[in-house]
């Protein structure tokens, strides 16, 4: 029988892509997401598929997210709603709480009310803070929490590892490095192309642009959580998602200017982190991932160059009342 697949965050940038591959694996999905950053037209090929449904309301309202659930029988849930943006968290304090770890909850219970029992989970690089070992193994002990984000998250993580141990859950949790490619809507190429188009003789750089990152092209991601869903039976599996090596922030500044043909006047905020949270080392060690038989196709800057195309043919995404 053809399974159903419910998607939380299903319009945002990751959500959608992940979308049209199960449709193109011949499952059915059902998506929940309230448009706070997602886009309808990132769903436009979804909503012209039979097997899609598509339902508009806030994962706050447990009531509605656990009646939805109730429509169709629901094999997994993806769990991917959120609030992404690690940048801002101190100027909200409440939001990745209620985005994050509530939301979460909701969704946890609303499985339960429904006797849904197989959540995968996007977690984040973020929630190892600033750790001392590099590459970031999945057993790296915690360092202090240096971001709302990363804190809301790992809370997430606890409560579907709880759910797991109480409820007999099956959880699928993946902390990845930052995502690259289509449809994306917010990160450094994101910033830097739309500072560049406004202005292509100045780019002002947050920290010392000496930050290391890993990215990691949005569809190596979905290729990975796909496989370890396909392949994984634990109660709870945690795994790294990201690439083999990281650049520095002025690499990818550098591949994006050359590529946008623009020769900016720099300057640098200073300081190795750009913002309170921002670690200046992400790099993950990814051997669990890999032990599966995956690998990423698409390298941290071939993944910059795409999603710097995906940008430029697609300026509409820089309009900020644009939520089409
Ligand atoms: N993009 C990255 O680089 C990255 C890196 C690590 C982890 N993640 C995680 O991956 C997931 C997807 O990230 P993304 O970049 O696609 O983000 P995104 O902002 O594009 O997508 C988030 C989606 O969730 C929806 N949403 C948010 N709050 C909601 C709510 N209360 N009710 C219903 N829908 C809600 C939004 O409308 C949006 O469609 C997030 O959980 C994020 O924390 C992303």
């Amino acid at each position: 029988m053809t399974e159903t697949h419910f998607v939380t965050g299903g319009a945002g940038f990751i959500g959608s892509n992940l979308v049209d591959r199960l449709l193109d694996c011949g499952r059915k999905v059902v998506v929940y997401d309230n448009f706070s950053t997602g886009r309808k037209v990132f769903l436009k090929r979804a909503l012209s598929n039979p097997n899609f449904l598509l339902w508009e309301d806030d994962l706050l309202d447990l009531d509605a997210v656990t009646r939805t659930m109730s429509t169709a029988p629901i094999d997994m849930v993806w769990h991917l709603a959120a609030n992404a943006d690690v940048r801002f968290g101190l100027d909200h304090p409440r939001k990745d709480l209620e985005q994050n770890t509530i939301v979460t909850h909701n969704v946890l219970e609303a499985m339960r009310a429904n006797n849904i029992q197989k959540i995968a989970f996007s977690s984040t690089g973020s929630v190892y803070g600033e750790p001392s070992l590099h590459p970031t193994p999945e057993d790296a002990p915690f360092p202090i929490q240096t971001s709302l984000y990363g804190a809301s998250k790992l809370a997430c993580e606890a409560l579907i590892q709880a759910y797991c141990e109480g409820f007999g859950f099956v959880g699928y949790i993946f902390r990845f490095v930052s995502a690259l490619g289509e449809r994306y809507t917010h990160g450094h190429v994101f910033d830097f192309c739309r500072k560049l188009l406004d202005n292509p003789d100045e780019l002002h750089i947050l920290g010392d642009g000496r930050q290391r990152k890993s990215y990691m092209y949005v569809h190596d991601c979905i290729d990975a959580m796909l496989l370890a869903v396909e392949k994984c039976y634990n109660k709870a599996s945690v795994f790294n998602l990201g690439v083999d090596g990281y650049v520095e922030v002025n690499d990818s500044m550098r591949v994006i200017t050359e590529r946008m043909g623009v020769r900016p006047k720099l300057t640098y905020a200073g300081g190795e982190r750009g913002w309170v949270g921002d670690s200046p080392f992400i790099w993950l060690d990814v051997a669990r991932i890999r032990s599966l038989g995956w690998k990423p196709n698409v390298s941290i800057l071939d993944g910059v160059i795409k999603t710097l195309d995906w940008l430029l043919e697609n300026k509409w995404v820089f309009a900020n009342d644009c939520h089409e």
